[in-house]
């Protein structure tokens, strides 16, 4: 159980605050696993009452909590909510916030203790930090402590990412800054290590000797929806390949961390992006491709393409795809390419790790025996249908000895009786215990960009994107480029 505490969301009228942090506060709340003193402050520029911003929560937390709610816990965590309507730039705003808190320390027994949530568009984090830190809440009050929580994306590139880093440290110490990613909270996530560090018949074949190339693949079926001018702005490489992509390349890569903390894990994490070969900005298209979805149909709906969409420039080259093949240079991994790739409007929503080993090096059994064997792959499904599965070749029944492939599968669903929690509740509540083990270091946000930054440049001065109509697996061009390795893409 944390001490009790404030978290202040900056940007609480916007989506992120209704759909995942107060549902995920509420769940921990009628978990039982925050104290009853606990508060939240929103701040944003809208005009509203405490009571009206509880209002609002109260009528989305439905739609984004399993089990329903309960008036009962809803009561008691609905007191504990406060809003403050100001502008994130103005000092005054942050006086204001000040007097509540203390308010709240003496009438909630806070304790002074205050996690700051930047929830806001990414331009206002360096003001806010700032104004943060002007009015001295840079550090918690009468001996508690005071956190800084930034929302993705870190940065626009690696220059932008290291003024940021500079400007946060310049108000905040490294142990305050709470760099949030939520694939991190994801149990399947942390399942990749569990898999990998907790059994000892993995780790032995995990390296260049028996792993023959590895498939990250995060595809989601939705388009991007209302987010247009988000979306724009980001693409995919800043919404997802440089956080969520680029922390699972992490772990399935990292070598083993000699502790699981904060310090053992991150280090091990960075040396993997360290490792990375750099891709020439002359020599991109043989390393990244892009693309963008055109109409076309996701589970029997006919869809607009993403130039339709609403906020969309009609001419945009923003990519909604993106696939890269890396190379990490090291002893474990010389020679293994590493397949990356994430897009929108893809045939259906699936995120896997796909460890693709060397066949057999010789089969007894005649080859017409053969025909339909493939090679072992052992797939990390991080969501949806939770688990893992093994190809591997058997024997078809009957007469002679035909062989075909087949898969071995374990659903976490049915292992555990327990449902998984949603990624924000595990990151929430390990900000309010102070264990930054799964939160991202200055180093590692940095460390992603330098891999992606020579594509980004070249791409910007492309000016072009290639296209693949909605519902479908990507651009042709993302299957040539694996096809130049002799390797295909997984259906998943
Ligand atoms: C977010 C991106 O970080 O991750 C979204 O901004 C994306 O564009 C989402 O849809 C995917 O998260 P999840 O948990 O649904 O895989």
């Amino acid at each position: 159980m944390p001490d009790p505490g404030v978290v202040v969301i900056f940007g609480a009228s916007g989506d992120l605050t209704s759909r995942k942090l107060v549902p995920a506060l509420y769940e921990l709340a009628s978990q039982r696993r925050l104290p009853l003193e606990m508060a939240v402050v929103g701040i944003s520029r809208t005009e509203m009452s405490h009571e009206e911003f509880r209002q609002k929560l109260r009528e989305t937390l439905e739609e984004h909590v399993s089990g329903g709610v309960s008036d009962d816990v809803w009561e008691s965590f609905a007191g504990g909510i406060f809003y403050l309507p100001g502008d994130s730039k103005e000092p005054e705003t942050y006086e204001e916030l000040k007097g509540l808190l203390k308010k709240l320390d003496s009438e909630r027994g806070t304790l002074g203790n205050r996690a700051f949530y930047l929830s806001a568009s990414p331009s206002l984090f360096p003001t806010i930090v700032e104004r943060l830190g002007e009015a001295g809440m840079n550090e918690g009050e009468d001996g508690g402590w005071s956190r800084l929580v930034v929302e993705k994306p870190f940065g626009r590139d690696l220059e932008s990412a290291r003024e940021l880093n500079e400007e946060i440290r310049r108000h905040f110490d490294e142990a305050q800054i709470y760099r949030i990613d939520h694939y991190l909270g994801k149990e399947t996530v942390q399942n990749i290590l569990a898999l990998r560090f907790a059994n000892g018949i993995f780790e032995p074949i995990w390296n260049q000797h028996y792993v023959d190339h590895v498939q990250i693949t995060v595809a989601e079926d939705i388009g991007v929806g209302t987010r247009g001018a988000f979306y724009e702005e980001a693409g995919a490489l800043r919404d997802i390949v440089q956080n969520h992509v680029m922390q699972v390349l992490c772990l399935t890569a990292m070598e083993p961390p000699v502790a699981f903390d904060a310090e053992s894990l991150r280090e091990e994490k960075v040396k993997v992006l360290k490792a990375v070969r750099p891709i020439p900005e002359d020599e991109v298209e043989d390393y990244a491709v892009r693309g963008q979805y055109t109409s076309g149909w996701v589970w029997g709906e006919e869809v607009s393409g993403y130039r339709e969409e609403e906020n969309v420039d009609p001419d945009s080259v923003t990519e909604t795809y993106l696939a890269l093949r890396l190379f990490v240079d090291n002893w474990r991994w010389a020679g293994v390419p590493f397949f990356l790739r994430a897009g929108k409007r893809m045939p259906k929503k699936a995120t896997e790790v796909a460890i693709q080993f060397h066949s057999s090096p010789h089969t007894p059994f005649a080859r017409d025996d053969t025909e339909g064997l493939e090679p072992n792959v052992l797939v990390v499904r991080v969501q949806p249908d939770e688990g893992l599965s093994l190809k591997i070749g058997a024997k078809v029944p009957g007469a002679g000895f035909e062989v075909s492939s087949v898969n071995m599968d374990l659903l976490y669903g049915t292992a555990f009786l327990e449902e998984a929690p949603d990624a924000y509740q595990r990151l929430l509540l390990d900000l309010m215990l102070g264990d930054p083990t799964l939160f991202i270091r200055a180093d590692e946000a940095e460390g992603a960009w330098r891999i992606l930054d020579p594509v980004m440049r070249r791409w910007t001065e492309e000016k072009r994107v290639e296209s693949y109509p909605a519902g479908t697996w990507g651009p042709d061009e993302a299957d040539e480029m694996l096809g130049r390795d002799g390797r295909e893409w997984r259906r998943p």
